[in-house]
């Protein structure tokens, strides 16, 4: 297949929109990172997407709509704390797990009952939803398993000749997934962090959000087999994984610092090629953003080894980033 590269003008918009509505597949960006999109009410054309990334059938997709009003159209209910995190978020990084009306295929949402919104942050993407005239389901649009994308050069890497079309806009701006929060209960559960935070949700609903209690254990989740079912089907499986193997190296700053300087001096004394990953003190939001495209820069130089400094300290984004950056170290952690 040939991948049309457009651009983020009016003309290309148009054409990408035209093949969303015909059932074809489009890279686009957000906010957040690269979206796959399809048209989330055609089954068919949903199922392309799965065989595109090579990702598992039962890890559902996140839902883009372009206007909030068209939230009707797949969920049959909204409670007043839904309404304000919509005033208050939309567009933007926060997903809202929601009961899902009938008529949305089984192949969008993994055969859950519900189904995962978001109204994204984005010129480019609003104006493709609009004009597919149609909610997009998509999925960050990388192979399964592979570091989420921040730049076209990264979907284009990952899917070129698979898909029929990327929008190649600017870098994300944000640069990790959004916040996936579930308000089918009556707490709301957030099950995946991102840049929208505990507390930022907490401010605007005026009462309490758990954490998926899988969110706070440092193990992997990643058994893909059996009877293990976490609320957000994507948790289980390995992710952002680098080609080279990982380290977190967590502690003081100082003294990660120079462990980090001991361990890539002994491998390099045996030939190996080691990539540091080391953010600013406390800069969480630089940290969000360089994070994926760090993680692809240092697979491309090709290194065995990566050495990752824990964020110290964290906030609520820096918690966000760390989520990625164990699962992508496959939770091995070395504590200094
Ligand atoms: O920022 C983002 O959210 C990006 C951009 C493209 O919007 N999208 C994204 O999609 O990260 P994806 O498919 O890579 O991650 C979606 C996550 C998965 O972990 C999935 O399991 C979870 O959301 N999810 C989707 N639908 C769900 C549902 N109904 N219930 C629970 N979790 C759900
Ligand atoms: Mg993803």
């Amino acid at each position: 297949m040939q991948t049309k590269i457009l651009t983020t003008s009016t003309e290309d918009i148009k054409t990408a929109a035209a093949i969303i509505k015909s059932g074809g597949l489009v890279a686009f960006p957000t906010e957040t990172v690269y979206g796959l999109g399809a048209n989330a009410l055609d089954e068919s054309a949903v199922k392309k997407v799965y065989a595109a990334k090579g990702r598992p059938n039962d890890n559902p997709m996140i839902v883009h709509i372009a206007r909030a009003s068209d939230i009707g159209r797949l969920t049959p209910m909204l409670s007043p704390v839904i309404i304000s995190l919509i005033d208050h978020f939309w567009p933007g990084p926060l997903t809202l797990v929601l009961n899902k009306k009938q008529g949305i295929p089984d192949a969008t949402t993994g055969g859950l009952h519900t189904v995962a919104v978001r109204m994204p942050d984005d010129a480019a993407a609003l104006a493709l939803i609009t004009q597919a005239d149609c909610p997009v389901a998509a999925p960050s649009a990388n192979l399964s398993g592979r570091p989420s994308p921040t730049k076209p050069s990264h979907v284009i890497e990952d899917l070129n000749g698979k898909i029929d079309a990327i929008i190649a806009g600017g870098d994300c701006r944000v640069g990790i997934e959004s916040t996936v929060l579930d308000v089918t209960g009556e707490t709301p559960v957030i099950l995946r962090p991102g840049i929208i935070t505990e507390e930022d949700i907490e401010a605007v609903i005026g009462g309490k959000v758990e954490f998926d209690p899988l969110l706070l254990k440092n193990e992997p989740q990643n058994d893909e087999s059996g009877d293990f079912k976490p609320k957000s089907p994507g948790m289980k499986y390995k992710h952002y994984a680098p080609k080279a193997q990982m380290t977190v190296i967590e502690g003081h700053r100082s003294k990660v610092k120079s462990e980090i300087e001991r361990v890539k001096k002994l491998n390099e004394m045996i030939g190996n090629r080691v990539g540091v990953m080391l953010f600013e003190e406390k800069a969480f939001r630089e940290a969000a953003h360089d994070f994926f495209a760090k993680l692809r820069e240092l697979d491309e130089q090709g290194v065995d080894l990566i050495l990752a400094g824990a964020l110290s300290d964290t906030d609520g984004v820096g918690f966000a980033v760390m989520n990625r950056m164990l699962k992508s170290a496959g939770y091995n952690i070395v504590k200094v």
